[in-house]
């Protein structure tokens, strides 16, 4: 049988996601949003770009979540991305309401489903969904580590000249300013990033990796980054689906790992058919628990504000 993945808001985020879900032909695809006529005529336009790329997936839009029945994942997008000046945060109130709309929505008809969160504030939202949704911690994860490692990747192989491949990343903690990219753990082929840059060019790409999605917007002026976002949740889809029990920085339930307990967080997951199959602890340094700590701080004011 097929998988079938379900992307709830067809902006931006969703219809790029199902872009790069389309090419890796890993199951049936439905878009919905609100927006009357809109993802029906992005899930025609891409549907009719399958022969040229030789992929065979059904793809659906549809205002109506009936459509997304017995899906495999569900992949929350909708909600407003932020404008220049906002913080993530600023989105709270707004998103939580469509965010806990579009779970309600599609858990009735999709309980055995994995749900992929991508609206911001990522790990509040998460939170929310998990929440809503009642369904088990490792059945919900946020993207967020993907791309945040992706940006301190794309960062380094500008400065060093060195193929995106060799260049390992891990950013930790809230999809905020404070996330935490962890330069100890991060390495290009092997070499501690510590040892192969200097001091001041490291700082100065950890301070960017921090800003790289308000970095989008203020570039943009509407709307937020969407290419490299929705490739990181196709990745997760894909290890998801194929079971590939792929190691990735998500935010996931923490039930007392970091010493954090009742929140979503940036931790390094193994993704595999039931999801988060397990949470990773790296040794931490006083001055890493601190930065975690302070950016856990932030997640957990959001998430009292939603209770
Ligand atoms: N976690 C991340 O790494 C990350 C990265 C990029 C964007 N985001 C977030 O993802 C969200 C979407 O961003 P975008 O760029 O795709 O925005 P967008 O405005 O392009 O698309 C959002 C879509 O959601 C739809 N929508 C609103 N309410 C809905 C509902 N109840 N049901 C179905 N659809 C509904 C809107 O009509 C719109 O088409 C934003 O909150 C943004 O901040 C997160």
């Amino acid at each position: 049988m097929k998988n079938k993945i379900s992307i709830i808001g067809a902006g931006m985020t969703g219809s790029t996601t199902a872009h790069w879900l389309a090419e890796r032909e890993i199951a049936d695809l439905v878009l919905v949003d609100i927006l009357e006529g809109m993802p029906q005529g992005k899930a025609l336009d891409l549907q009719e770009a399958l022969p040229v790329i030789g992929k065979d997936i059904k793809v659906i839009g549809s205002n109506d979540y009936l459509l997304t029945a017995d899906s495999d994942i569900v992949i929350i997008t909708a909600g407003l991305p932020r404008k220049p000046g906002m913080s993530r945060d600023d989105l709270l109130f707004t998103n939580a309401e469509i965010v806990r709309y579009a779970v309600m929505e599609t858990v009735k008809s999709s309980p055995n489903a994995i749900f992929i969160v991508l609206t911001n504030p990522l790990d509040a939202m998460a939170y929310l969904t998990l929440k809503v949704s009642q369904v088990s911690p490792n059945r919900v994860i946020g993207q967020a580590g993907i791309l945040d490692s992706a940006r301190m990747r794309a960062f380094i192989a500008m400065e060093l000249n060195v193929s995106v491949e060799n260049i390992h990343c891990y950013v930790l903690g809230g999809h905020g300013d404070e996330m935490v990219p962890l330069t100890r753990a991060s390495n290009v082929a092997g070499i501690p990033l510590e040892n192969i840059l200097p001091q001041d060019k490291l700082a100065a790409i950890v301070d960017r990796t921090r800003k790289g999605g308000g970095e989008i917007v203020s570039l943009l002026k509407t709307g937020s980054a969407f290419y490299a976002p929705a490739v990181s949740v196709a990745q997760m889809a894909e290890a998801i689906l194929k079971d590939k029990h792929l190691i990735v920085p998500a935010s996931a339930y923490l039930d007392g790992q970091y010493g954090l307990k009742d929140i979503f967080f940036g931790v390094p997951v193994q993704l595999g058919r039931n999801g988060v199959e397990k949470i990773f602890e790296y040794e931490l340094t006083d001055a890493e628990k601190s930065a975690l700590s302070s950016s856990a701080q932030g997640v957990a004011e959001n998430i009292a504000k939603l209770r």
